[in-house]
């Protein structure tokens, strides 16, 4: 039988995993969005592990995550207007859920970024990943430490749970405070900024913070520009069906969970839960991803009703896609 991965803890976890990952293993890895399944991102046997404990295609570019805002210039060469646009968001924004994709260093793997000329690069704000990063003293490739297309690991437990001995080694550093992926800003043309993942950092306080508006990419456009944008994608087995808030279909039976944005004020039936006390978004977004594990493993339940926040600033719009990616069949 295959043995559990191990979990590492405390400073001497850090060390222990920083160690690991200078000897080229993979190692999963708390970030303040969700975990990582971090490795050397100049190590390509490394790089080539993660494809694998993932199964993930290999036309699926990696985030490279950095210690510090100034080794951006190591993985990137940026134009004065690129700079300058790069400046004004990472001095808000970094360290932070913020992913920026730029022109790439030819010496970024090929592997890492899908042989594409851009490479995306994060510097996170969770104190482990920060110790991790400069104690290994390496750039680390970093994707969301689940399988390829299920829901992303909020906690140790969940990397855990969903790819069992695959991935040997996991720093635990407790829940996400974010609980939904970082927020991706195509910055090549400074003049039209892309939002290709909406994430914590809304469309209005990267507008502030440029100056100018963040647009979506055109509909036309290759899908395979951010492949996280897959229509389904982050998904549970079981059946999920969103409503708006205060539809919540009241004909549900004990096969059916209904989740709520805020602690509803009507009577509860047994699989009924909330996503927050108040319904505050940063709450929900923190919670989600462990809700919709815990009601995916209960094999009693055939569908899951979900309320749908508004569009709006923050995190709403990424719970929104979150949800509406996890809900297409
Ligand atoms: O919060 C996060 O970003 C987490 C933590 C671990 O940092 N990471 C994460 O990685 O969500 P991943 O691989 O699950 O999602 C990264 C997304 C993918 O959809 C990928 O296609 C896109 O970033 N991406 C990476 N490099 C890119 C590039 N050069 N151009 C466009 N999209 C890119
Ligand atoms: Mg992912």
């Amino acid at each position: 039988m295959d043995s559990l991965p191990k979990f590492l803890n405390g400073e001497p976890g850090i060390a222990r995993a920083a160690e690991l990952l200078r000897a080229g293993a993979c190692v999963a890895a708390p970030t303040e969005t969700v975990y990582g399944l971090a490795a050397d991102a100049f190590y390509k046997p490394a790089v080539r592990s993660i494809f694998a404990i993932k199964n993930r295609p290999f036309i699926d570019p990696l985030i490279v995550h950095v210690a510090e805002s100034d080794q951006l210039s190591e993985l990137t060469t940026l134009n004065l207007s690129q700079q300058a646009a790069v400046a004004r968001l990472t001095e808000q924004f970094w360290p932070g859920p913020l992913t920026l994709v730029l022109p790439k260093r030819p010496e970024v793997l090929d592997l890492v970024t899908a042989n594409r000329d851009s490479v995306a690069v994060r510097c996170p704000a969770h104190p482990v990943m920060h110790s991790l990063l400069v104690q290994s003293g390496l750039f680390l490739a970093a994707p969301s430490a689940n399988p390829f297309g299920y829901i992303s690991p909020t906690t140790a437990q969940h990397v855990r749970d969903s790819l069992g001995a695959r991935c040997p080694y996991i720093l635990d550093g407790g829940p996400c405070e974010r609980g939904v992926e970082s927020t991706i800003v195509d910055l090549r043309d400074p003049l039209n900024p892309q939002l290709l993942r909406p994430g914590p950092i809304g469309r209005e306080e990267l507008k502030d913070a440029l100056g100018r508006t963040v647009n979506l990419p055109p509909l036309q456009s290759d899908p395979s520009l951010a492949p996280g944008m897959l229509e389904r994608h982050y998904s549970p087995s079981t059946r999920l069906q969103l409503c708006q808030i205060g539809e919540m279909p009241r004909q549900s039976d004990d096969v059916e969970a209904r989740i709520f944005l805020k602690r509803p004020a009507e009577k509860l039936r047994q699989h009924d839960y909330w996503l927050s006390e108040t319904g505050d978004l940063n709450e929900v977004a923190a919670n989600l991803f462990n809700l919709l594990r815990m009601l995916d493993a209960m094999s009693e339940l055939n569908l899951i009703h979900c309320e749908l926040p508004v569009a709006g600033p923050g995190v709403a719009d990424a719970i929104r896609d979150r949800l509406q990616r996890a809900s297409k069949r």
